[in-house]
């Protein structure tokens, strides 16, 4: 497994990285099931008994509730985007080297994230990532943007990579499993087995790994967290005109796997909730739209918008589900289509 910690954090972690390697605390274990609480599903009477109070958010009172509890004397505090802030968490995301998963790490760290981890294929990060963790540097505040490379195909080496990021930072907050892939136009009853699988490997398979490696963490920890499975509007609906049997099928594997997750996780507070773009021009996409221009017309015509979405457009949703302002939304999908489904 290829793993390399980039330029940002490639000092410090080189003695600490050197001897946590060595230790057999980072040695990746083989998988073992996780032994699932009899509580987590406990549905009798006497169990319901028990049902805690919603908990108090650390930055209560809030809304209403402050605006009651106010001393005449007092000035009112916006509190709102402090809800949305990531002071001090710890992030992973897959895919981060370009497209989407960069453009939600650059968000997480503005929103005071102290360290997100871009996991992607390539042994070094391109010169986008580069820029962007230039940016992050000069922005201040303790922010970083660090660089591991992995395949998220490998169960084990994302475990390490998990294990790597809590051992180095203390602790994980926030996922996102960005990395997918989309290949070109096949017929569904021609499509051969070994490219289906390639695509659910990734796609799906990839996505899981990627919310163990970092849900195992968040579990160790035990202050919760916020999984974030990006999936598709295409896990929904079916692209007009386009054979794209195996993205598509990985992508509604997702939306289940989010709901699945998020029932078994949530005694554990741990969040897990997907996320569904629409159309967005990144590499993934250009691979269409640059060889037929027409595409652009034709997608932006499919939704009451009447336009494909930016990267940036993800900014808002994605600090949302990473932070405490979405502290009740767990196994939903969150599609962000232009209103593509609207029609
Ligand atoms: N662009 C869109 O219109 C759109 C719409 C809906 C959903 N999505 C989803 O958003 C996510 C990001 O897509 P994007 O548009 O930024 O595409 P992209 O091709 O620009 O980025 C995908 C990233 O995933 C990485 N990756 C691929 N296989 C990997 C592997 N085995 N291990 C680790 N990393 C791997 C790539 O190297 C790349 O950096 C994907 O899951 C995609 O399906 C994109």
């Amino acid at each position: 497994m290829a793993m390399h910690l980039a330029y940002g954090s490639r000092n410090a972690a080189r003695s600490a990285g050197s001897r946590l390697l060595a230790s057999t605390a980072l040695r990746t274990r083989a998988p073992t099931p996780v032994p699932v609480s009899a509580r987590a599903f406990a549905t009798t009477p006497a169990a319901r008994l028990h049902v805690p109070a919603p908990p108090e958010s650390p930055l209560a009172p809030l809304g209403v509730a402050a605006a009651l509890a106010r001393e005449a004397t007092e000035a009112p505090q916006p509190k709102i985007f402090a809800e949305f802030a990531l002071t001090d968490r710890v992030a992973l995301v897959s895919g981060g080297n370009r497209g989407l998963g960069l453009e939600m790490a650059l968000a997480l760290a503005e929103a005071g994230a102290r360290a997100v981890y871009c996991v992607d294929l390539p042994a070094m990060p391109g010169t986008e990532w580069e820029a962007v963790h230039e940016y992050v540097g000069a922005m201040g505040g303790g922010r970083r943007l660090e660089y591991m490379s992995a395949d998220v195909r490998d169960q084990e080496a994302m475990w390490e990579v998990g294990e790597q990021i809590a051992e180095k930072e203390g602790r994980m907050d926030v996922c996102v499993a960005a990395a997918g892939i989309l290949k070109a136009h096949t017929d569904c009853l021609e499509y051969p087995a070994e490219q289906f699988r390639e695509v659910l490997d990734v796609n799906t398979s990839g996505v899981l790994f990627t919310a163990q490696a970092a849900g195992r963490q968040m579990q160790r920890f035990g202050n919760g967290g916020s999984i974030i499975l990006i999936a598709s509007m295409s896990g929904s609906i079916t692209n007009k005109d386009h054979a794209w049997v195996s993205y598509n099928s990985s992508k509604s594997a997702v939306l289940q796997m989010a709901r699945s997750m998020a029932c078994e996780l949530g005694p554990r507070n741990i969040r897990v909730n997907s996320l569904s773009p629409g159309h967005i021009k990144t590499t993934m996409t250009a691979a269409y739209l640059d060889q037929q221009p027409e595409l652009l017309d034709k997608w932006s015509s499919l939704n009451p918008l009447g336009r494909i979405g930016r990267p940036d457009e993800l900014r808002g949703v994605v600090t949302w589900l990473a932070s405490d302002a979405s502290s009740f939304c767990t196994g939903s999908d969150i599609l962000v289509s232009g209103g593509h489904h609207s029609w």
